[in-house]
């Protein structure tokens, strides 16, 4: 039976070779955490890391991982919540519905690995993921505040007043 390295332990599945990752790690594997969107790796709904990069999973036959690649899922990335990506999210709020959240996250935490002190611009060219609910500018602020060690008021944040400016806004700025 093959084998998955997801969140430091190998995991059996009986999937078919071109299933897509996704659905391995959700119907196999019990990890539910990871959503699915729109299934053609438009959404970043479905984000989870390989070996570090992240990749939209819906997208990705469960042949195509390299034997031995490493996949961390939500489940996986501090099960304890103490990721300064999941303190930011908690500080400020940033979920509405919650549903591209676990992608968001996924990718916000690929990108602070790439670059630990993100710019706007690095933002916008990362984190292209799709949120129905317009929680953009909330993910954004989140982003800055973990990349300062996930506190808000040391990152220099007004919690009530992003709370307040963002709920009128919701999208992109
Ligand atoms: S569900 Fe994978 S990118 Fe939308
Ligand atoms: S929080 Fe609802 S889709 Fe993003």
């Amino acid at each position: 039976m093959p084998t998955l390295n997801v969140n430091g332990r190998e995991r059996a599945h009986d999937a078919e070779p071109d299933t897509p990752l996704l659905w391995v790690l959700r119907e196999s594997l019990g990890l539910t955490g990871t959503k699915y969107g729109c299934g053609v790796a438009q959404c970043g709904s479905c984000t989870v890391h390989i070996d570090g990069e992240a990749v939209r999973s819906c997208a990705l036959p469960v042949s195509a991982v390299k034997p031995g690649a490493k996949i961390v899922t939500l489940e996986g990335l501090a099960p304890n919540g103490s990721h300064p990506l999941q303190q930011a999210w908690l500080a400020l709020d940033v979920p509405q519905c919650g549903y591209c959240q676990s992608g968001m996250i996924m990718a916000a935490a690929a990108l602070l690995r790439d670059k630990p002190n993100p710019t706007d611009a690095d933002i916008d060219e990362r984190m292209t993921n799709v949120c129905r609910c317009g929680t953009y500018n909330r993910v954004r602020a989140a982003i800055k505040v973990a990349a300062r060690g996930g506190d808000a008021r040391r990152a220099g944040f007004d919690i009530v007043h992003l709370a307040r400016s963002d709920a009128t806004d919701g999208g992109r700025s």
